[in-house]
């Protein structure tokens, strides 16, 4: 596997690896949780089923970093032999990282997309029959507002923490995300931070916690509101009443954070 300047691998707590990376002084995933679970739990599994009815998705993986979502939702589809054509879109500054992942080490899991891999590392775009990935390299805060659609139906917002990458999570990126959102995007992720909940909600999201067999809780946010029901383990968030109970809780925003 490739070593790194600054970033080193770390085994995670369901087996799979990581990196660490000493720039951000944070790892890609949580390494309680693991990356592969973490991955599948808190983003592919709730979003793959509340959008379960459409016959193509576009998807946004915020960011690629390693790519554990990417793949996943290819793993996922793959394995239970969904129909839905998928077009992901990931943006990721780290074009070195991407180049390096042909060799990374990744889960059993991942061994027969090893093509798609492949195809990344050395093309930043994979296309066959049912999927089609392109990694947007460059800054996302220039990239997404580019994107050429207002009909996202997924969101992975997977950035490093709002505390070692405040930019990911300002009320102004939210308010570009949204921009290309469906009326029925939905948005996963695993900040549950008071600052998050707001700039989402400023933007106009309905909010859910979310609580995954075995994780942590997470957070789902929709464009539109999700019937109750039809996801278990969801569970609304009343932000009118969070508000009127901490007037002071606030969004980042950006000019105020770097
Ligand atoms: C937590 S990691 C993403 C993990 C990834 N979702 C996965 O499953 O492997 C955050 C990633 O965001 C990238 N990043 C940081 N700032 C960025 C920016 N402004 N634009 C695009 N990518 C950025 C980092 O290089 C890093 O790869």
């Amino acid at each position: 596997m490739q070593t790194y300047p600054d970033k080193h691998p770390i085994r995670t707590e369901d087996g799979t690896l990581t990196l660490y990376s000493s720039t951000y002084d944070q790892a890609y995933h949580s390494t309680q949780a693991g990356a592969l679970t973490e991955s599948l739990t808190k983003h592919v599994l709730p979003a793959l089923h509340l959008q379960h009815a459409k016959d193509h998705l576009t998807i946004l993986d915020i960011n690629y970093g390693l790519g554990y979502n990417t793949l996943a939702t290819l793993y996922h589809i793959r394995k239970h032999h969904l129909e839905t054509t998928v077009h992901i879109l990931s943006p990721e500054l780290d074009e070195a990282l991407v180049r390096s992942l042909k060799d990374f080490d990744y889960p059993p899991e991942f061994d027969t997309l090893k093509p798609v891999i492949e195809a990344l590392s050395r093309d930043l775009h994979y296309e066959d029959k049912q999927c089609t990935i392109d990694i947007l390299i460059g800054d996302a805060r220039k990239t997404v507002p580019q994107i050429p659609t207002s009909t996202i139906d997924i969101v992975y917002q997977d950035a490093f923490s709002p505390q070692a990458n405040p930019l990911m999570w300002t009320r102004e990126w939210f308010a570009d995300v949204r921009a290309l959102c469906a009326e029925d995007a939905i948005l996963t992720t695993y900040s549950t931070a008071a600052a998050t909940r707001m700039a989402l909600h400023e933007n106009g999201f309905e909010l859910y916690e979310y609580h995954p067999e075995g994780t942590r809780r997470s957070l789902v946010a929709s464009s539109s509101p999700i019937e109750m029901g039809r996801l278990d383990g969801l569970e609304w968030i009343d932000m009118e009443l969070k508000i009127k109970r901490n007037p002071e809780g606030r969004s980042l925003r950006d000019g105020e954070v770097v």
